[in-house]
């Protein structure tokens, strides 16, 4: 090994020879599933949601190609991380120049970077209220910092969560998801309660709202002691299947959680970042403006990358507390994060995804009126779904022909993803640089795989 003697850096060293440094890649099919299989554990080998399993080697902008040199339409931004396209230039850029002066700066010490990213962010948040911003690096750690937020703010312990949500992986964000399959068979957080969620096709009050706010009433009063931390909502369920909470539900919950002492926290993590189409929020489609707002995924285009953004008030609760994230406010993936704003802004990737979305969902409605085995079609900007059923009464879930309907999605050259407490979700959610001539295609795709699913039953 080379030594690094009396004023030889190490850069120098490494820029004599940078081959030396260089870590190999094998693209060999076989052997990038066999090493795969053998290094990784079963934890992070299992989710494997085709059935031959699908190698990405490239992408730029809304498209993927395998490492066959095969290309798909991406229906699903990396889980919706991808936000504003593959390889997005503006990312480059900025992730390249930090990367450049610094990789790493911990929050202990000071850098421009994350403090104007923060300073951003809360420019995002609704008017009139003074915002403050914690980074974090993944979407499930920033869930389990704003549930500590809520219980330190209010002095209160109970937080309700609405059945079929998903907040992420961690014990405290695991306990407040409430589908079974996410959820560990081991002692969660104590405390947190489920409440029926609004959805207006599976739901159990069916098509309304006031009923699902009833429910909420009876939580309060007979699963907790009647003061409360908060309640933490998705207003567009994601892994749920894409189900959106209907008009009113949440200003009637955000009032009967805050009469009980509690604060309002939602999780933008899947549905922000312009997603929805109307607004860089989904809360805001509600008219409703909350304490805490948990955000991750789009917010690094897929740069690790979490944070929570509070009310000032009730941040400072945690003034005198020692809270302290290594990596939190990486500045590349601030880097990364700042770069995703520009360009959503100046791309007008919201409205974009509005206008596609309304295309895409066309598109789907138009193959529910052939396909029977199409329950229902739904969602807003580019979060989408076509709920797939046995009988339309019962709504029995068509898992298995969720299944073949998805393998077949993948050979008409999309990449979308099964989602819903049952997988017979359909979801889809292309980065929001999707564009109007992507539709046809998207429309061949569907309508074949559809067909070739219908010829297989
Ligand atoms: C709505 C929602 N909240 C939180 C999370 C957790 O994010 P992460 O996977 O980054 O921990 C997810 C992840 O899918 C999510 O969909």
């Amino acid at each position: 090994m080379t030594r690094i003697g009396n004023h030889t850096r190490i850069s120098d060293v490494i820029k004599a020879d940078p081959g030396r440094y260089k870590a190999g890649i094998d693209w060999e099919t076989d052997t990038i599933v066999s090493r795969r299989d053998r290094f990784y554990a079963a934890s992070q080998r299992a989710f494997v949601p085709y059935r031959t399993p699908l190698i990405f080697r490239r992408g730029q902008d809304q498209y993927l190609w395998d490492e066959q040199g095969n290309q798909y339409l991406d229906c699903l931004s990396q889980n919706l991380c991808v936000s504003i396209g593959y390889n997005n230039p503006a990312v480059t850029a900025a992730v390249q120049h930090q990367a450049e002066q610094l990789q790493h700066c911990t929050t202990m010490f000071f850098h421009p970077v994350p403090a104007h990213f923060a300073e951003e962010l809360a420019g995002k948040m609704p008017a009139g209220e003074e915002w403050v911003v914690h980074f974090m690096n993944s979407g499930a750690e920033a869930i389990d910092f704003a549930l500590l937020l809520a219980r330190s703010y209010t002095g209160n312990n109970d937080i309700i969560s609405l059945a079929n949500s998903y907040h992420g992986a961690t014990f405290g964000a695991q306990s407040v998801t409430g589908i079974s399959s996410f959820r560990h068979n081991i002692s969660l957080l104590n405390g947190i309660q489920f409440t029926s969620n609004p959805d207006q096709y599976r739901g159990i009050h069916g098509n309304t709202v006031q009923p699902y706010l009833d429910d909420l009433d009876r939580t309060l009063l007979y699963g907790t002691s009647g003061q409360v931390a908060g309640l933490i909502v998705e207003p567009i369920q994601g892994y749920g299947g894409i189900v959106p909470l209907p008009a009113g539900y949440l200003p009637g919950a955000f009032e009967r959680i805050r009469a009980a002492g509690g604060v309002c926290i939602v999780d933008e993590v899947q549905a922000g970042f312009g997603r929805t189409g109307g607004d860089y929020w989904s809360f805001a489609l509600h008219q409703v403006v909350p304490d805490i707002v948990v955000l991750a995924k789009g917010i690094g285009n897929g740069y690790p990358l979490g944070a929570v953004v509070a009310k000032r008030e009730v941040a400072e609760a945690m003034a005198n507390k020692f809270y302290f994230n290594t990596y939190g406010a990486n500045p590349v993936s601030c880097s990364a994060g700042r770069a995703v704003l520009k360009v959503i802004d100046q791309c007008n990737l919201i409205d974009n995804a509005k206008q596609v979305g309304l295309a895409l969902l066309d598109v789907l409605k138009g193959v529910q009126e052939k396909y029977d085995i199409i329950g229902d079609v739904r969602g807003c900007g580019l979060m989408l779904a076509a709920e797939l059923v046995r009988n339309q009464q019962t709504k029995e879930p068509a898992v298995e022909e969720m299944h073949e309907l998805f393998q077949l999605t993948r050979k008409h050259g999309l990449v979308a993803s099964k989602s819903g407490a049952h997988k017979n979700v359909l979801r889809i959610c292309p980065p929001l640089c999707i564009q109007m001539e992507d539709v046809d295609f998207f429309e061949a795709a569907i309508a074949n795989s559809f067909q070739d699913l219908y010829q297989q039953m």
